[in-house]
């Protein structure tokens, strides 16, 4: 409980205040105080709006094999599928039409689109919709592309770092991924004027206390503008299908965590958290997160970007549901905003 107040008091923890913190994660006295003063510093800076990302997953190719991803390479049970530049445009205008002013472009790290493809594409998304924020969310690429995609137009940049860690990060991705080469990426986007977001799994296998300390540290010295945090969900065709999934509760502490350190961060309550629970979405907005992210993928495809088990794609996690999203979102005592919802103070003013 002390260390909680010192971080509602300093908005910043050490190693050692993390692993002490994280050992009172299961006290709901601890849990309750960090929530309280995660949802005051959420509405000192953004109010009580939550901001609505339109998610198009156009490629479900992935050449990166992640042990817990169920569209890794290695899954051949997959459909793969992805989508061309006029599916991706169409559903951005059904995202417009239907109130939406962020479009998150996730994908696998699919060969298929080059840069200039990629490239190309941004340029016709902010070309028809220039009052909207683009996010990329492709994975690992040399500077050299993150650049050309940001003088294309791309504004946001998703990249979970997936653990802070370097013998879990090798415990969950294969050759010749490393945490190294994945935290160059993150400071290279920053570094490119990006808004960037890292991010972890809780629960995921193998890891341990330590390691979410490494991730909480790395994300004070990261300081990037989002923060995706969702618990691990086993994929049947993985070798973590037998594994358990992750706490909601202690994703729910740590999005609570990570709003005091970062106070202006955008936090979305992930499709993760509302899988594992049905009010799961709720109580990522009562613990200090502010997006939501429902789904703009075309209906026949969404259940090919498989990847974890029962993934939530329909309902209020679609784009189709956002009239209830908007309700529920309501009920939890914020406000679905209709804009682009930059992070506060960016892009940051040069020296
Ligand atoms: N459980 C939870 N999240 C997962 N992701 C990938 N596989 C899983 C899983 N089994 C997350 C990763 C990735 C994001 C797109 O989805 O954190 O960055």
């Amino acid at each position: 409980m002390d260390v909680a107040k010192r971080l509602v008091r300093e908005h910043s923890l050490t190693r050692e205040d993390a692993l002490q913190l994280l050992a009172d994660a299961k006290n709901p006295e601890t849990a309750a105080l960090l929530a309280k003063e995660a949802v005051k510093l959420r509405r000192a800076h953004y109010g009580d709006k939550v901001f609505a990302r339109g998610l198009i997953e156009f490629t479900n190719y992935c050449k990166n094999n992640c042990y817990y991803c169920g569209i890794r390479r290695g899954n051949g049970h997959v459909a793969r599928y992805r989508l061309t530049e006029e599916e991706v445009l169409s559903c951005c205008g059904k995202g417009y039409r239907l109130g939406l002013r962020t479009f998150v472009l996730q994908g696998g790290e699919d060969p298929y689109y080059t840069d200039e493809k990629i490239a190309g594409l941004v340029r016709k998304v902010k070309e028809a919709y220039p009052a909207c924020a683009l996010t990329l969310s492709i994975g690992e690429k040399p500077r050299r592309s993150y650049r050309m995609f940001r003088e294309a137009g791309a504004d946001r940049y998703l990249l979970r770092h997936e653990t802070a860690d370097p013998d879990h990060y090798r415990f969950l991705h294969p050759q010749p991924m490393s945490l190294e080469a994945r935290k160059g990426c993150l400071y290279d986007l920053k570094d490119l004027g990006y808004q960037v977001g890292a991010g972890f799994m809780v629960g995921s296998p193998g890891q341990t206390a330590e390691c979410l300390a490494s991730d909480l540290v790395f994300l004070q010295e990261l300081n990037p503008h989002m923060v995706g945090i969702g618990p691990f969900v086993p994929h049947r065709d993985t070798r973590f299908a037998q594994e358990p999934a992750g706490s909601v509760e202690l994703t729910l502490f740590l999005l609570s965590v990570v709003r005091i350190l970062l106070p202006k961060a955008l936090l979305p309550a992930t499709t993760a958290l509302g899988t594992l629970d049905l009010q799961g979405r709720e109580k990522g907005l009562a613990a200090g997160a502010n997006v939501v992210m429902p789904n703009l993928t075309p209906e026949r495809n969404r259940k090919q970007y498989d990847l974890y088990d029962h993934k939530a794609c329909t309902g209020e996690e679609s784009a189709e549901g956002l009239a209830d999203l908007s309700k529920r979102v309501a009920l939890a005592g914020c406000q679905l905003a209709w804009e682009r919802g930059d992070c506060q103070g960016w892009p940051e003013k040069g020296p």
